[in-house]
């Protein structure tokens, strides 16, 4: 019998309250044995002093102590008529110390006397009174010796404690018995249920049917059902979706290659001598290359798992004076846009530099393409700093802010993204990246004067695996 099953426990608790409640009774049951014992002592004695009221002649000594020995007395005096009679008598080995009065004991004194008589080992001689039966006489009094009386009485209560042991152990074992039946079987089957969706949980056909007849346990079942149910559908939902960011990675793929074989004849269009097709041919490269960036974005993306990153030591004003550098290369003839870098030259930071390159790009880019949707010149200022703790990377500028729908979905992938031809990747993928350093991307401010993004990488870098940085966004 093992204590840390329930089966265990429930046959060990019966077994102790059983024997406890035992315990309760036997103080009062070996109370009562002792009242009738003494009560059948006071009888015996009645009778054998009529057998010697019933003879005229005195009776023989050997006789009268023959009547006291097999009565267990040692005298017996009778009260009739007013007068007490000395009735049968025999040598007393030691004085009476106690007188019980059997017609005047109230409970709690039983009680006590039985406790006392139990306690006391010693073999003392006691007078004990009573009313005869059939009112022959008005009291009836016998001497007798408290040995006989104690060893019956522990024996008595032997029995009862060995009679209440069988007892809870038999109860205990019904009591398995139905445990086994009621709670444990039906607990088996809920836990046999989970194993075996565990091992395939797409599969529809493991879920639980609640049948329980305990309420309890069908509640547990109707709950786990539909935790099985939303599981079961969600995981196919994953899947369905996995398949579908397989199948667009492919496509994205083959359009790409595609679209940049076209993008070498479009170049050529330029050449031509028909002013109509050499002024559309731009427009043409314009377009074909954005549907390139559009599909290169998008396999970047589908790539789920970003390596982790690769942390060297470099210095920051130099990786952001690259970004400066491709951005202006990048800004068109629209409005000016000035770059401004307000970094410590002495700054280096322990990071990824190909993806942190990565993060300040799409940043700039989105700042110099926000400004230049205006049709003003502003400016793109990216700042940088160290605490004790992390380091901290600001890019703001002066544009227009964010529009309610990017704001609305910011770091979401595809959903975004509020300009002709954006993808609304490049704030995810960034973010993404500064998460895999175990920092964090935040928009800091965003209104008519302009928006600020603040990195922040700590210094005691907890990189994230790859597949947590994936599955955070
Ligand atoms: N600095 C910024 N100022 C104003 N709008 C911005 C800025 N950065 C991002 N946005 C808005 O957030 C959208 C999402 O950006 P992004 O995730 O980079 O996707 P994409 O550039 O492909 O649209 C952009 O379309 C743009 O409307
Ligand atoms: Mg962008």
């Amino acid at each position: 019998m093992q204590l840390n099953t329930i089966s265990g426990r429930f046959a060990a608790l019966t077994i102790i309250f059983v024997m406890l409640a035992e315990v309760l009774i036997l103080v009062p049951a070996l109370a009562s044995f002792r009242l009738d014992y003494l009560e059948s002592r006071l009888e015996r004695g009645q009778i054998a002093s009529l057998a010697v009221l019933a003879s005229d002649k005195s009776l023989a000594d050997e006789l009268e102590a023959e009547l006291l020995q097999s009565a267990g007395l040692l005298n017996v005096v009778l009260r009739r008529d007013d007068i007490r009679q000395l009735v049968l008598s025999s040598r007393i080995p030691s004085p009476v110390v106690q007188t019980y009065d059997l017609r005047e004991d109230g409970l709690v004194q039983t009680i006590d006397d039985a406790l006392g008589t139990l306690l006391n080992r010693r073999n003392e001689v006691i007078r004990v009174i009573g009313a005869p039966v059939n009112q022959a006489g008005q009291l009836i009094e016998i001497t007798m010796e408290t040995a006989p009386l104690r060893t019956s009485m522990i024996e008595f209560g032997i029995r009862l404690l060995l009679l209440s042991a069988a007892f809870s152990i038999l109860t205990a074992i019904l009591l398995n018995v139905a445990v086994q039946r009621l709670v444990l079987v039906p607990i088996r089957r809920v836990i046999s249920h989970m194993v075996s969706y565990a091992e395939a949980p797409e599969d529809a056909r493991h879920i639980i049917t609640p049948d329980a007849r305990l309420i309890e346990l069908r509640d547990a079942e109707t709950a786990l059902q539909t935790l099985q149910k939303t599981v079961t559908s969600s995981l196919k939902q994953k899947e369905r979706m996995a398949q579908l960011g397989q199948a667009v990675a492919k496509i994205s793929h083959d359009l790409r290659n595609i679209l940049t074989t076209a993008q070498i004849f479009a170049d050529r269009l330029e050449d031509s001598g028909d002013p109509k097709v050499k002024r559309a041919a731009p427009k043409l490269v314009n377009s074909i290359s954005r549907a390139v960036n559009l599909c290169e974005t998008t396999l970047a993306f589908g790539k789920a798992e970003e390596p982790a990153p690769t942390l060297s030591r470099f210095n920051l004003a130099q990786l952001a004076t690259e970004v400066v550098e491709a951005e202006t290369l990048a800004s068109g003839d629209g409005p000016r846009v000035e770059f401004l870098c307000d970094i410590p030259p002495s700054l280096t930071i322990r990071a990824d530099r190909d993806q942190l390159y990565r993060v300040l790009a799409n940043l700039a880019r989105n700042a110099r393409q926000a400004i230049e949707g205006t049709g003003q010149p502003g400016t793109v200022e990216i700042g940088a700093g160290e605490t004790d703790s992390d380091w901290w990377i600001r890019v703001g500028d002066t544009g227009p802010g964010l529009p309610e729908k990017a704001r609305e979905y910011l770091f979401k992938p595809f959903a975004g993204s509020a300009r002709k031809g954006g993808t609304g990747l490049g704030l995810t993928i960034a973010a993404d990246l500064v998460r895999g350093h175990g920092g964090r991307l935040d928009l800091v401010r965003s209104d008519a004067e302009g928006s600020e993004f603040m990195i922040h990488i700590p210094r005691d870098m907890a990189i994230l695996p790859a597949r947590q940085m994936a599955g955070g966004r």
